[in-house]
């Protein structure tokens, strides 16, 4: 009697706590639906949408399966039966007793894992392939622990772009990414618009992004790579047609060089320390393992999201890259009063 009353107090605990663990969820998630990785409760692109549907029916499939599991195991442990008897004990063996409620189960669970199979199946074709051409084509390479991003040309006459950690998309468009990883196997995972691929060396993977939206959506390294994983961040900037255009010619535009002594001196000291690994389209530099620099001041972030691309930001980093990003393949540079401010005025002619 009193092992019944504790496995029926037992079994009420699970249930409950299965219902708050999923309640817990599902307001964990509401109250991070602004959090930029998050990807429970908004998605904002169609290779993303049909996901986060699938993610919601498995996770309500699978409280329905636990609430009707614990009801049933609740039911089995209260009810009364008397002790069994010979009859009884032949009658559960044979075809009339019990044992048609084992196929009906069964029966049960496997139409709703067939039906979850088919939409899972389903749900990964939709997602798969774009449903037009994709008008642009991006190629990403993942380095430890940055995102280099080259644009195709657009036109013959063009020399295409080249950038790092920060992707420019036109909403609304189905974009291709060509994906590769210049040293070890890295992941491509922007939540809100799609689902994640990893950048394997001598492979060339492809996915699609699209944005129903303009914004600003995160994407991250979702593979472990070394140290600095975490700070592998990158950022996809989804803007109408127009906006689009004009940041893909300024960007193509190489450096504008600027005479002024200052400037001179802070270019020579960039091509003397820097040069070896960072290009700078339009003059001397062209380091090709470093992010290119001809218009680090467009972008919003740097060193892969880890510090907003300020003045002070950037010598904060040149000098203390070891630092704020241990093990980071470029070294802290030091740099006298007078280095650094010619440096800094170099840098802000990077436009
Ligand atoms: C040995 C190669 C190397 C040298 C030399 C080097 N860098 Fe770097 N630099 C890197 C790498 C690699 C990164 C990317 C680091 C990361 O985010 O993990 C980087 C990142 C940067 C960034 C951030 C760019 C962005 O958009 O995230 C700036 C700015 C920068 N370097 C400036 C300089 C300057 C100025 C010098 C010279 C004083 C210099 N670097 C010398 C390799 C180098």
């Amino acid at each position: 009697m009193l092992a019944t009353h504790r496995a029926i107090d037992c079994a009420r605990r699970s249930t409950r706590a299965v219902i708050a663990a999923f309640v817990a969820l599902v307001l964990h998630a509401n109250a991070h639906a602004d959090a930029p990785l998050n990807y429970f409760l908004q998605a904002d692109g169609p290779a993303a949408t049909p996901t986060m549907h699938l993610g919601w029916a498995l996770a309500a499939l699978t409280v329905v399966v636990a609430l009707i599991v614990s009801v049933l195991l609740v039911g089995a442990i209260v009810r009364r039966r008397p002790p069994p008897t010979a009859r009884d004990a032949s009658h559960v063996q044979g075809e009339g007793g019990g044992l048609h409620w084992v196929w009906i189960g069964t029966g049960i669970s496997s139409a709703a894992l067939f039906a979850t199979l088919a939409y899972v199946l389903v749900t990964l074709e939709s997602v798969a392939s774009p449903r037009r051409e994709p008008a642009l084509t991006i190629a990403v390479t993942a380095y430890d622990w940055w995102w280099k991003i080259d644009y195709a040309r657009a036109n013959d006459g063009d020399a295409g772009v080249t950038t790092a950690n920060e992707i420019h998309i036109p909403v609304g468009e189905p974009v291709k990414v060509e994906l590769r990883s210049a040293d070890v196997i890295h992941a491509f995972w922007v939540p809100r618009l799609a689902g994640k691929t990893q950048t394997i060396p001598g492979v060339v993977n492809e996915q699609w992004i699209e944005a129903d939206r303009a914004g600003v959506y995160r994407g991250q390294c979702s593979q472990f790579c070394g140290a600095q994983h975490a700070h592998m961040a990158f950022e996809v900037i989804a803007e109408p047609r127009a906006q689009f255009d004009a940041w893909y010619a300024a960007q193509a535009r190489p450096h504008a060089s600027d005479t002024s002594a200052n400037v001179r001196t802070g270019e020579k000291l960039f091509l003397d320390r820097c040069a070896g690994c960072h290009t700078v389209r339009g003059s001397d530099a062209n380091g090709a393992q470093a992010p290119d620099l001809t218009h680090l001041n467009s972008r919003r972030l740097i060193a892969a999201g880890v510090l907003p691309n300020t003045a002070a930001n950037q010598l904060d980093w040149i000098q203390h890259a070891q630092r704020i990003k241990p093990d980071a393949l470029m070294p802290s540079i030091a740099l006298s009063t007078a280095e650094a401010a010619a440096l800094s005025a170099y840098l802000r002619t990077l436009q």
